[in-house]
């Protein structure tokens, strides 16, 4: 596999839905591998396989949310639901969405289910920033991104900010 790289936002792509997978062959072992090489090296604490331009359904996520020892979490075709509440998540920010941070509504709780990568059924129940973490990442697989749960104001701002830069960069 090519070296894998971050697409970030306007790039079309994040705005797709993804497929789920049905085989994990080795093509979507070394992609899973890629994601959390781009992942700690980031360093984020979670990614979508979308964010690297692949169109699969599977995140990945460090359960110890990059503090101290790696416990590197596979999500294939992860369904989620939502179990409680509401909570603001503080500066929540993406590695496809460069330079902007915002608080954004999530629930407190959730449960996602799906498999490992061997194929293995998971069950997570999580709350408090895990709980966004793993709302932020399969929101990815929807193709919605952080911004598109903020006031359009908000959004614009972001957006044209984005269009200047690379105004900037092209000329
Ligand atoms: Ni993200």
């Amino acid at each position: 596999m090519d070296t894998l790289e971050i697409i970030t936002f306007p790039n079309k792509l994040l705005k797709q839905p993804t497929q789920p997978v049905d085989n994990i062959d080795d093509t979507i072992q070394k992609l899973i591998d890629g994601m959390a090489d781009i992942m700690y090296a980031a360093p984020g604490v979670g990614l979508a396989a979308i964010q690297v331009g692949m169109d699969k359904s599977i995140i990945v996520f460090d359960e110890g949310l990059g503090n101290g020892e790696k416990s590197l979490r596979t999500i294939i075709n992860p369904k989620i639901v939502c179990q409680e509440g509401s909570i603001i998540s503080e500066n929540e920010g993406c590695l496809s969405v460069p330079d902007f941070r915002s608080d954004v509504k999530r629930c407190a709780a959730v449960e996602v289910e799906g498999v490992d990568r061997e194929g293995k059924p998971v069950k997570y129940s999580r709350d408090d920033f895990l709980a966004v973490v793993l709302q932020h990442e399969i929101d990815h697989l929807n193709g919605i991104l952080f911004i598109d749960h903020l006031s359009s104001l908000k959004r614009q701002l972001y957006t044209r900010r984005v269009m200047k830069q690379q105004k900037k960069g092209n000329e």
